[in-house]
């Protein structure tokens, strides 16, 4: 199988693309390599399997209508796994045209691309961002009423709704996967728990915006890899599945493993709530279960322990 990656020098892509190569796809990986974090960091991501068989990277911008062209011309993809964003919340109220250049416009361009050279399949990555503060969780997909918190969430929500009309006006078949919070090695370094990491090892005050109360569902990367590849095998025509773990922790929980698994007591400094983030954050499974036979397996503790491993390797680089 011949398969585009968009976005495979990230943090969730760097991982998938050593599945797929394990797997033995023909795998493009098209990455720009941005400094929307340390480009070095990608490189880094992508340094394990960058001698790999069967591997091509590609280095340019998903909305580069002429590269796409002469990359979906010198031979036929048979999927293409599309996952480069801008992907931060919060930095998209600041600069929330450059967002909706990539995440809207970019998401075209490869839809367009792929009509145009006969592409058949796509995955998606969505976010759990679309669901905005829905009360009524855990969040299913087939709530209607979203409203999404920040300019990241509607390009993920315009995405989507692009996704849906090339499917049913183009016959692409199209999983958009909602992701809720992926985190373990290689988290990007503006994610919180990376952040938080970072601060409680360097003696300084960890911000909790609101209460305190905050809760997400947090994915573990392999449970997410998981999800993917299963989506990837389901060959669905059109559907968006949530991906998460399908558990809320409350963030001074997280915090207290990180202090405990850092061997260093934790400072919070409580800030006023932050424009753009959801208070809560919960998938609903059933759908994921019923359709991919998703089962995320990995526990937080078991999962920020790795997480942690990783982090302090990297510490010492
Ligand atoms: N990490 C999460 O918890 C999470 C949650 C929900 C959704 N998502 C979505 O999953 C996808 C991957 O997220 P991630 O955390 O791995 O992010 P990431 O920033 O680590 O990876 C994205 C990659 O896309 C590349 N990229 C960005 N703009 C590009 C462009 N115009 N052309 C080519 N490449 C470009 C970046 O260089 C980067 O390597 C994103 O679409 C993100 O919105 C992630």
């Amino acid at each position: 199988m011949k398969i585009l990656l968009t976005g495979g020098a990230g943090f969730i892509g760097s991982h998938l693309a050593e599945s797929l190569l394990d797997r033995r796809c023909r795998l493009v990986i098209l990455d720009e390599f941005n400094d929307y974090y340390s480009p070095a960091v990608k490189e880094r991501n992508l340094s394990p399997i960058a001698d790999r068989r069967g591997l091509k990277i590609v280095r340019g911008a998903i909305g580069n209508r002429e590269l796409l062209r002469d990359l979906f011309g010198a031979g036929k993809f048979d999927l293409i796994v599309h996952l480069a964003a801008r992907a931060g919340v919060r930095p998209s109220l600041i600069d929330p045209l450059l967002y909706q250049e990539v995440n809207v416009g970019g998401t075209l361009a490869l839809l367009e691309a792929a009509r145009e050279f006969g592409v058949g399949r796509m995955v998606f990555a969505s976010s759990s961002s679309v669901y905005g503060d829905n009360p009524d969780s855990p969040w299913k997909e087939d709530l209607t009423d979203l409203k999404p918190l920040s300019p990241y969430g509607v390009t993920k929500l315009a995405g989507e709704a692009l996704c849906r009309i090339y499917n049913r006006s183009f016959g692409i078949k199209i999983t958009a996967l909602r992701f809720f919070t992926a985190y373990g090695p290689r988290q990007r370094p503006d994610m919180a728990i990376h952040k938080f990491a970072r601060l409680i090892r360097d003696g300084k005050e960890v911000p909790v915006y609101g209460d305190g109360t905050s809760q997400r569902d947090y994915t573990f990367i392999g449970d997410i890899i998981k999800g993917v590849l299963a989506a990837i095998d389901g060959d669905l025509d059109w559907e968006a599945v949530n991906l998460g773990s399908g558990r809320r922790v409350l963030l001074s929980d997280v915090l207290e493993i990180l202090g405990r698994l850092l061997s260093k007591p934790v400072a919070k400094k409580y800030l006023p709530d932050q424009p753009g983030d959801a208070p809560a954050t919960w998938a609903d499974l059933g759908k994921a279960r019923r359709l991919l036979g998703y089962r995320p397996e990995t526990e937080l503790s078991r999962g920020l322990e790795e997480f942690v491993s990783w982090f302090e390797r990297e510490s010492l680089k």
